[in-house]
């Protein structure tokens, strides 16, 4: 729900509500001039009748603002993207867009997942084990946003056999932990699942 859409329904509520209470006072006094001496039970009436139709009316005004502020049926699409990855061979590394950003999925070699298993948690300047950021050990997926500047590193380069970002200097390893350079942390890890051998659902 953007700002905007919060500023706008907040506006054009007390705006409704403005108007609602000015109505209400004003068809008061006018009852209480108009209709002295005249049984209260009109006046309860109209009390009555006016409230509901505020309600009413609040109602009607805001739940099209508010319905409109859901996700509809495309933004929830994109929100998970399926792959398949039956098709990326070892040691190679495809690239999806996830809610506008690239995903890399890697299936990785023995000697990649041997390397990204060996290092020492003291080495690394953001500490996660290999095993913590993946579902199976052959294959990475993360986002392939460097988490320095935003710039998109490059598979296959860098100090550590894994990516490289050009803008700056990071180097990530084969996991996609940050090794060397300014970026302060792993590239990110997004929600993913296996939905069979064949596909990984992201999101
Ligand atoms: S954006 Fe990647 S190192 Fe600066």
């Amino acid at each position: 729900m953007s700002s905007s859409y919060i500023l706008l329904t907040t506006t054009i509520i007390l705006l409704i509500l403005f108007l609602y209470l000015s109505w209400v006072f004003v068809s008061i006094k006018v009852v209480d001039k108009e209709q002295k001496g005249k049984t209260n039970e009109r006046r309860d009436f109209l009390f009555t009748a006016s409230y509901a139709l505020g309600v009413v009316g609040v109602g009607a005004t805001i739940w099209p603002l508010i319905d409109q502020m859901n996700p509809d049926a495309s933004v929830k699409a994109l929100a998970i993207t399926e792959v398949d990855v039956s098709n990326v061979g070892l040691g190679k590394t495809i690239t999806v867009l996830w809610r506008g950003k690239p995903v890399f999925i890697r299936k990785r070699t023995q000697e990649e997942i041997g390397e990204a298993q060996s290092v020492k948690l003291e080495e690394l300047k953001d500490p996660q084990k290999d095993q913590d950021r993946v579902k199976k050990a052959e294959w990475l997926v993360m986002v392939g946003v460097c988490t320095h500047l935003g710039c998109v590193p490059l598979g296959n380069k860098g100090d550590f056999n894994g990516w490289f970002c050009p803008c700056h200097g990071s180097h990530y390893d084969t996991s996609g932990r940050i090794r060397k350079g300014p970026a302060p942390t792993n590239l990110e890890i997004p929600k993913y699942e296996f939905v069979n051998n064949n596909t990984i659902k992201i999101g």
